[in-house]
């Protein structure tokens, strides 16, 4: 019997909803593999912030350390700056464990009626990545208040940075499709992304020599949304900087049905540090408290963990049992049903056994 322990950070708003639903389902399908979850519960986030005016203890980082991987459910709270609670708490982690790979996979599930035209099923990833790029704390503010006033921000690109994530979408679309797709924007934004797309090319020819079904596209950014609406089944995995990651995939997921649905996992490679699941979406605090959100982002993203942490069939079962409840109908309200959160847990546990 292999055992894993996993951090868990359910944090605000809905994640306090669909981390419980989640671990009942991952804990309902490892009890039919060799494999066992010890969850070790963490209570820090918004409610946290306001104790203690932090959104983890100064040794937060190192206490994650200790685990196999890190479950998330999401932070954010209307009444504290996102500037505190996301770079409090999840940002921190992304980059002290390297988790340089934000992997979103977005495809077609039974039963639901897509938003937009579906001729073909959807089968795509979105490699995301997650340490650089456009999210520097590199910037300022001056001449605050007055007519002068300007703000400064710094996107930085490392030749590392960018050589890592083509890399392991290059070797992810090797074991799909074969079929890469690079956003980039360098007719507009001539620095550094002329220089993500070079090291891109470098890094797909490399793979290519030993793949040679591997094809790259470099698809600029604007037109690249206007193709995931029209043609989405054209796409097998989408490398993208950080800003145009997180973009893209929140339209990816989107076009699939609802951000509810999306997973995600922020990982690291090379395993040096714990991964971190979590789904896309935030802490919804619109419909938190009442009971109604869908866990299909928080249990797909626990596939996502019990994959990487080599049990593919128990994972694989996990889908299935979810996907079954759609095709059965059972359906939260974003995705036009009438089930609550519990009915669906309910309809998932039932498919598991
Ligand atoms: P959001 O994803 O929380 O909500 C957007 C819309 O989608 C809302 O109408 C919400 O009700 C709906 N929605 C989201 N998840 C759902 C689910 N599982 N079931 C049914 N409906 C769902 O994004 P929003 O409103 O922009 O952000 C709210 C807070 O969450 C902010 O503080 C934001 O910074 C934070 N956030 C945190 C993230 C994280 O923890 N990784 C990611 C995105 C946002
Ligand atoms: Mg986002």
């Amino acid at each position: 019997m292999t055992s894993a322990s996993i951090a868990v950070v359910a944090g605000d708003g809905i994640g306090q909803e669909v981390m419980p639903a989640a671990i009942r389902c991952v804990d309902a399908v490892t009890a039919h593999y060799d494999v066992s979850l010890d969850w070790r519960e963490y209570d820090w986030g918004s409610d946290f912030y306001r104790r203690t005016g932090a959104m983890m203890p100064v040794d937060g980082i190192d206490q994650l350390s200790k685990h196999d991987a890190i479950f998330l459910g999401a932070v954010g709270t209307p009444d504290i700056p996102d500037t505190e609670t996301l770079w409090g708490l999840l940002i921190p982690i992304r980059r002290e464990f390297q988790q340089y790979v934000n992997l979103r996979p977005a495809r077609t599930l039974p039963g639901l009626t897509p938003v937009l035209r579906a001729d073909q099923p959807i089968d795509m990833v979105i490699v995301r990545e997650n340490n650089e790029g456009e999210y520097s704390e590199i910037g300022g503010r001056y001449a605050r208040g007055t007519e002068a006033e300007a703000a400064i921000q710094e996107a930085v690109f490392t030749r590392t940075g960018i050589t890592r994530v083509a890399r392991f979408a290059a070797d992810l679309a090797v074991t799909r499709r074969g079929s890469l797709t690079s956003a980039t924007k360098s007719n507009g934004i001539v620095h550094t992304m002329p220089f993500w797309d070079e090291v891109v090319a470098g890094v797909v020819d490399e793979v290519a020599a030993d793949h040679p079904g591997l094809t790259l596209r470099n698809v600029l950014v604007d037109a690249l949304a206007a193709a995931l609406v029209l043609r989405p089944w054209d796409f097998d995995v989408i490398v993208a900087s950080n800003l145009l990651g997180d973009i893209l995939s929140d339209l990816a997921s989107a076009i699939t049905g609802s951000i509810g649905v999306a997973p995600s996992a922020n990982l690291n490679p090379p395993r040096r540090y714990p991964s971190m699941f979590e789904p896309v979406h935030g802490s919804a605090p619109d419909i938190a408290g009442q009971g109604i959100a869908n866990p299909i982002g928080q249990i797909w993203s626990g596939a996502l963990m019990l994959d990487h942490l080599g049990q593919p069939r128990a994972a694989a079962h996990l889908v299935a049992a979810f996907e079954q409840a759609l095709a059965d109908g059972v359906r939260t309200r974003d995705l036009g049903g009438t089930a609550g959160t519990e009915e669906f847990v309910t309809a998932v546990l039932a498919n598991i056994d």
